[in-house]
């Protein structure tokens, strides 16, 4: 094997393994290093994501929901269950690391498909020689080889933040790695921080039969939504038992015989205790540069330890790029892969581009919360003139035959132009329903665009086309 590549790419999650595949599709040499290892000792490629992310926490999402409607909400169908109805954790938990196992091997079929070399073991620069190439030496299996490239990409994501004073053993106290495998259901369970790996794998748990508490430090529910979403979902949230405490300042937090103590001071300025058998620590997650030389080559982490990037990630040194989790912009999967896309592109002389204004976002709850663009509070603060259109699942023939009829779609659209400025959801299925607004926001489509598109019926995309008229106020079935 050479130790010469066109690109080098450091890390395989969906930023780079991705990255990796488009540059080899546009015909350069290309390596890959990886150095994950599953819970076998083996080294595998998907990242975060693929292993203690995205896909484990789906898969358990959908398995806990299956639970809970078999346990509970069957007989407004019209189906009795006889006898209770039993979970098998371990086999739960063995389905999911199935599908993780499928998916990371599916991205080996691709590397040898695309002829990705792919390199086991942790990559750090060396140098940066005379003819500008970028030296990476790659260690921890087997002997270390140096291996050189004119381009590199950094995709080395992201890790769990973790607090001071709070030792996570990923048994009773867990980051997003412990939290997708406890052996049993605890009866209570805490969670510090109801972002989003707190609200879904807090869900999780709490289908599944626990007591689920959440501690939340910021005064508000999911800052980061439009208002009247984090309104309605939190309502469904506490319909649904899930406990979360705003405006809180956790204290000490005590391991104990019987499971964790959390001392903490509530919105009232009043002391608190939680007792629980186990711990969710789900606070935010932090750049990985550890250990990877950029001082080597001279290149600096901005304080909040990330790589700083211009809008097609280029670095602030020449053909060096860095992509996903371990730069600006929302920690998702899909735009650490546009990312990837987008600098192989680049690195292959061509022009693209990425409007991150377009980029969507989606929390896996029960109902899910999904949106795109800007939130109603964001164009208030900027001073634009805009109108809005909202429509209830509950108005829609096959919600209600789903008896998913729970949520609305809400419609920001420009008072002059009627170009939509955002698309906010709240339903069972607006994960999928956000990807219609993704494509109008991307083709800068009017609501008039949507409300005039004909939708098939009964189906929850009519939902979106309502909401679109109702921005003019002329909503068809309300
Ligand atoms: P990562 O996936 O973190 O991959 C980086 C890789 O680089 C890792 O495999 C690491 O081992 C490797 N690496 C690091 N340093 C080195 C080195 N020096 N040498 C060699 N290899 C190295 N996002 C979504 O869009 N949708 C979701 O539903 C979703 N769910 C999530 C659920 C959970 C519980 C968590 C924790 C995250 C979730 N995310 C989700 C976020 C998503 O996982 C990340 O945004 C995404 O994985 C980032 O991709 P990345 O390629 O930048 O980094
Ligand atoms: P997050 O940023 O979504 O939420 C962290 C929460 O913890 C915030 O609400 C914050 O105010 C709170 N917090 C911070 N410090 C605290 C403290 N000391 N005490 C109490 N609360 C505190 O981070 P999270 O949930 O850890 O997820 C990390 C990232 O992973 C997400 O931001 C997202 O990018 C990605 N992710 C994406 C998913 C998806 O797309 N569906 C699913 C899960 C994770």
């Amino acid at each position: 094997m050479s130790n010469q590549f066109d690109v080098i790419v450091i890390g395989g999650g969906p930023g780079g393994y991705i990255a990796a595949i488009r540059a080899a599709q546009l015909g350069k040499s290309v390596a890959c290093v990886e150095k994950w290892k599953n819970p076998n000792g083996e080294t595998v490629l998907g990242g975060t994501c693929l292993n203690v992310g995205c896909i484990p926490s789906k898969a358990l999402l959908a398995s806990s929901e299956t639970f809970e409607h078999t346990a509970h909400h069957l007989a407004e169908h019209g189906i009795t269950v006889n006898g209770e109805v039993q979970l098998d954790l371990a086999k739960m938990l063995a389905r999911k690391d199935g599908i993780v196992s499928k998916m990371t091997k599916g991205i080996e079929f691709l590397f040898r498909k695309n002829k990705v070399t792919w390199l086991k073991g942790h990559a750090q620069f060396t140098a940066r020689n005379s003819a500008g190439n970028y030296q990476i030496e790659v260690s921890g299996e087997g002997a270390a080889q140096t291996i050189t490239a004119q381009h590199v990409i950094i995709a080395t994501g992201s890790k769990a933040r973790h607090l001071p004073n709070i030792p996570i053993d990923n048994r009773i106290i867990a980051d997003n790695e412990g939290a997708l495998s406890f052996d049993s259901v605890p009866k209570k369970l805490a969670v510090i921080g109801a972002g989003v790996i707190g609200l879904e794998l807090g869900s999780v748990w709490r289908r599944l039969g626990a007591q689920v508490t959440v501690l939340e430090a910021a005064p508000s529910f999911l800052a980061a939504a439009d208002d009247g979403v984090a309104k309605e979902a939190s309502k469904q949230f506490a319909k649904q038992g899930l406990a979360i405490h705003l405006g809180v300042k956790i204290g000490d937090v005590k391991t104990t015989q019987q499971g964790v103590s959390i001392a903490y001071t509530d919105k009232e300025g009043k002391a608190q205790t939680l007792v629980a058998d186990r711990l969710i620590v789900s606070v935010g997650r932090v750049p990985n540069t550890d250990g990877l030389g950029l001082e080597k080559i001279g290149l600096a982490v901005n304080e909040r330890g990330m790589i700083e990037v211009d809008d097609q990630c280029r670095t602030q040194l020449p053909n060096l790029y860095a992509i996903g989790d371990v730069v600006r912009g929302p920690m998702l999967a899909h735009k650490a892969e546009d990312e990837g896309v987008m600098v192989a592109e680049v690195i292959d002389g061509q022009k693209p581009h990425i409007d991150y204004n377009c980029v969507p976002w989606v929390i896996y709850t029960a109902p899910e919360i999904a949106w795109v663009g800007k939130t109603e509070q964001q164009l208030k603060q900027e001073g634009r003139a805009y109108k809005a259109g909202q429509f209830p699942f509950a108005a829609n023939g096959r919600a209600l035959g789903m008896a998913k009829a729970e949520g609305f779609v809400k419609m920001l659209a420009d008072a002059k132009t009627d170009e939509i400025l955002g698309v906010h959801i709240v339903s069972s299925a607006a994960s999928d329903l956000i990807a219609e607004a993704v494509v109008a926001m991307e083709f800068k489509a009017a609501s008039e665009d949507i409300g005039r598109i004909c939708h098939p019926h009964p189906s929850l995309s009519e939902v979106m086309r309502e909401t679109a008229l109702a921005v003019e106020k002329r909503a068809l079935n309300m």
